[in-house]
């Protein structure tokens, strides 16, 4: 339902409607889409950006909301904890219980290790759950890993480690299967072959999905089996420091209870990072598809202790956030809808891109079309563009809307819009942090010994830009690799003498960069409390 303001826009986008339908939008040329996002794209904006003065990455930039937690304090004094009586002993850590925790989790488990997850929140309150879209493997006969490692090395600027990139994609077909195998329910057609759509930047239909809650079917999937395995799953307890040895290796964690702040040892012969991403961070203002807990844990526990970060300068701003209205405010609109058919329409009804050019140059174009051109329609909390939704029924026929994106038609409707017969208003929002820590195929850390990282928490295996749909399945071919790795690893590992000693390390870092700063990190939730008085 959109008040009188929206009126004349509207219909404007009705009219032109049929005649957009037909229309075949060019692609960017290479050049193009260069100047674009140099223009537009968040991650080019250098007042938005601080040098680091210390750690592993001393000299690269990155977002000033994650400089101010890589260079923080830690929330706990080393002298404060006793290391010396462990309060839990295992195998394999697993921190986080997204879906690359959960499949790490499995995969040691299934090695013989005793493993234990911890989450701050509960086991499923992660980005995984709220994956929309879908996953791509090339299992197609028209397709393969080598041109999915094509699609995706080229949307992610060449900039992927391949030897990530290349396990990725090949891994892919089989990481479906292994979902099928678990109960994962994909939408297939009825002589049973997986339907499959395209993304943004994909040359073959390999998108497969379970209609417009992907993320969430995964993820019931992936609780069930870690719960009917029994692995024990420790709720509400975050990480809040790594825990090395005296030989410099991983060797646990210390934990804190969030309701009582009780602190805690989990000592490990290995220890998996998969906290996700940082959406909650709102780097440089943006609202956020992500989960509550998303706010980079795993890059400041892993920096804090030596590791190494790849790409953390590269965020993700999903093009089409909900812009409208406020109560969904950042919400993700799933890539799937242009996929069936949807385009980006400005304030005058005029197709301005070809809906499926990768995501940064979608978001960098929307941007533009709000901003110098003047083409955005005016909400009460800013600039949008519409997507014009009833395309797809146009497309796809009637009832495409309710069978494959039904929980888009919900949550609009709960608003009295009706996105079969009515466009809906979107802009970017943060959606995906690119860059992470630094592994090497076995998803064990470059440069710390027994540290394993798996999800939104690498860096590398995308480049500078992801391809929807490369998420659910990284966390799903890193989740397993690393839950293979540190079941292999731990059975010739002794954990040498417990230290906190990293801390006081980092400390003197801080104060001899003479960075001044009362910051402590990991932050672990957003702070939403509204400030009176300025
Ligand atoms: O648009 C989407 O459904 C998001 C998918 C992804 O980030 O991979």
């Amino acid at each position: 339902m959109y008040s009188e303001k929206f009126q004349k826009s509207l219909a404007a986008v009705e009219a032109a409607r049929d005649k957009n339908v037909a229309l075949e939008p060019v692609r960017m040329t290479a050049q193009q889409k260069t100047d674009l996002l140099a223009a537009y794209h968040p991650d080019y904006r250098q007042d938005q950006f601080d040098e680091l003065k210390i750690g592993p990455n001393k000299g690269d930039k990155v977002p000033k909301e994650l400089a101010t937690i890589l260079q923080a304090h830690s929330r706990i004094c080393a002298d404060c904890v006793d290391l010396k009586n462990p309060d839990y002993d295992v195998d394999v850590l697993v921190i986080g219980g997204g879906g690359a925790g959960s499949s790490a989790a499995i995969e040691a488990h299934e090695a013989g290790a005793n493993v234990m997850i911890v989450t701050k929140l509960r086991i499923g309150d992660a980005n995984t759950m709220m994956a929309e879209g879908g996953i791509q493997a090339a299992d197609k006969p028209n397709d393969s890993p080598a041109i999915h490692f094509v699609d995706a090395f080229g949307g992610g600027h060449f900039a992927a480690k391949r030897e990530l990139l290349q396990k990725l994609v090949c891994d892919a077909p089989e990481a479906i299967q292994w979902l099928s195998s678990l109960g994962v329910e994909f939408d297939k057609a009825e002589d049973g072959t997986m339907i499959t759509t395209h993304g943004g930047g994909t040359s073959r239909k390999r998108m497969h999905a379970a209609k417009d809650y992907s993320g969430a079917e995964i993820m019931r999937t992936l609780r069930d089996e870690v719960i009917n395995r029994g692995i024990p799953v420790v709720d509400f307890t975050a990480a809040i420091e790594l825990i090395l040895d005296n030989n410099g290796n991983a060797a646990g964690a210390v934990l804190m209870n969030m309701e009582t702040k009780e602190l805690m040892v989990a000592k490990a012969k290995t220890v998996i990072i998969a906290t996700g991403g940082a959406g909650r961070m709102h780097y440089q203002g943006f609202p956020t598809s992500n989960h509550y807990g998303a706010t980079a844990d795993g890059l400041v526990l892993g920096y804090r202790a030596g590791a190494k970060l790849l790409y953390a300068e590269t965020l993700q701003y999903h093009p089409t956030g909900a812009a409208y209205p406020e109560q969904i405010f950042g919400a993700l609109v799933t890539e799937k809808v242009r996929s069936l058919g949807a385009k980006l329409v400005n304030v005058n009804g005029e197709v301005f891109m070809h809906p499926l050019e990768t995501r940064d140059v979608t978001a960098a174009s929307i941007i533009r079309e709000c901003s110098d051109r003047n083409n955005g329609v005016e909400t009460d909390d800013g600039l949008a563009v519409w997507l014009d939704t009833p395309m797809i029924e146009k497309i796809g026929g009637e009832g495409t809307i309710e069978k494959r994106i039904p929980a888009m038609m919900r949550m609009f409707g709960q608003f009295g819009i009706d996105i079969r017969k009515e466009p809906i208003l979107v802009y970017p929002t943060l959606h995906y942090q690119n860059g992470g820590l630094d592994i090497t195929p076995d998803g064990m850390t470059t440069n710390i010994k027994n540290l394993f990282v798996a999800g939104e928490a690498v860096g590398g295996i995308h480049g500078k830009n992801r391809l929807m749909g490369n998420s659910l399945l990284d966390i799903i071919v890193f989740g397993r690799i690393a839950g293979k790795s540190a079941g292999k690893t731990f059975k010739d590992v002794t954990v040498g003498e417990l230290t906190l000693d990293h801390i006081a390390k980092f400390e003197k870092e801080i104060k001899d960069a003479g960075i001044e700063t009362d910051v402590v990190s990991p932050k672990l939730l957003p702070d939403y409390t509204r400030k009176v008085n300025g």
